[in-house]
């Protein structure tokens, strides 16, 4: 029988292996505090086998043919902190800069922006808003994907606890959510309109090679700081490619793109643009 209290059993060999299944299937380096962080992330899921030692645990990740449990493994892994409004300097270049020249352009056909490793929503929906805020006229379609599904599944749903949606300007607020009643008391949900303006898809960014469109916007932040350069370089050259001639990249104020090489200019912090054709 599982006993709840029996301590989890770490050693040196497994924790080896689950640092080399993080990094081969995301990219995610983990780094120092890394044995505290796979106890407390994987227990659950060495909780819910009912088992108490993690070679049990990897053997079942390995022998699962089905590769659900990996999924669930990455899932746990993967640092899902986000908010509303993150590096909000960013939405006003997109609303201004980006869209004055994009227009000027006159390239017709919707705006197109994929919010690479989107997380639970928060960074797609404030893009969303951003722009039927300031620009209403203009078409735009968003993709917004990420390698957690269990962040996806949050993304979709739209839901979110008041406390998180307190960095959201009280006139967005009442423009963009409902406010939960009864049951759903103390959340707020995102417009149907504007989630419906969301294409949400799994995708890893080690595996895409072509994700059959290129786009005008790729917001992709707070993740390669995860990657080391060597993940780093394959990602970018990959959302390099997946940029429509002026297009722009944006990545996080905490990243850079030192030791990466690419044909982007640094247009301001954090923010890149391709070269026209
Ligand atoms: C810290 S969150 C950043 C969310 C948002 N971009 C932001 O800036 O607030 C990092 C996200 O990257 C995702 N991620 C990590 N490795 C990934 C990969 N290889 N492919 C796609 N998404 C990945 C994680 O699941 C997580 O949701």
């Amino acid at each position: 029988m599982f006993d709840a209290s029996q301590e989890l059993v770490l050693t040196d060999r497994d924790l080896r292996k689950v640092v080399r299944l993080v990094y081969d299937h995301s990219g995610i380096t983990l780094h120092e505090g890394k044995r505290s962080l796979v106890m407390a992330r994987l227990q659950k899921r060495l909780r819910h086998h009912g088992m108490s030692s993690f070679s049990a645990y990897l053997t079942h990740v390995e022998r699962d043919a089905s590769g659900e449990e990996l999924v669930l493994l990455l899932d746990a892994m993967t640092t899902n902190h986000t908010y509303f409004f993150r590096e909000e300097q960013h939405f006003a270049y997109l609303t201004s800069r980006v869209l004055s020249e994009w227009r000027a352009r006159g390239s017709g056909g919707p705006l197109r922006i994929w919010c690479a490793a989107c997380s639970t929503g928060e960074e797609p929906y404030t893009i969303a808003m951003s722009l039927a805020d300031t620009t209403p006229a203009v078409e735009f379609g968003l993709l917004a994907s990420d390698l957690s599904t269990k962040a996806l599944k949050a993304a979709k749903a739209g839901v979110y606890k008041m406390a998180a949606v307190q960095s959201v300007p009280l006139e967005v607020l009442r423009r963009h959510f409902e406010k939960g009643m009864g049951e759903q008391a103390g959340f707020a949900r995102v417009s149907a309109n504007l989630r419906r303006r969301i294409a949400f898809r799994n995708m890893n960014l080690l595996e895409i090679g072509d994700a059959g469109e290129r786009f005008d916007v790729i917001f992709c932040r707070n993740v390669m700081i995860y990657f080391d350069t060597l993940v780093q370089q394959r990602v970018v050259g990959m959302l390099e490619r997946h940029l429509k001639p002026n297009g722009y990249l944006f990545i996080s104020h905490s990243e850079n793109l030192n030791g990466v090489t690419h044909d982007l200019r640094w247009m301001a912090p954090a923010v890149y643009q391709r070269g026209a054709a």
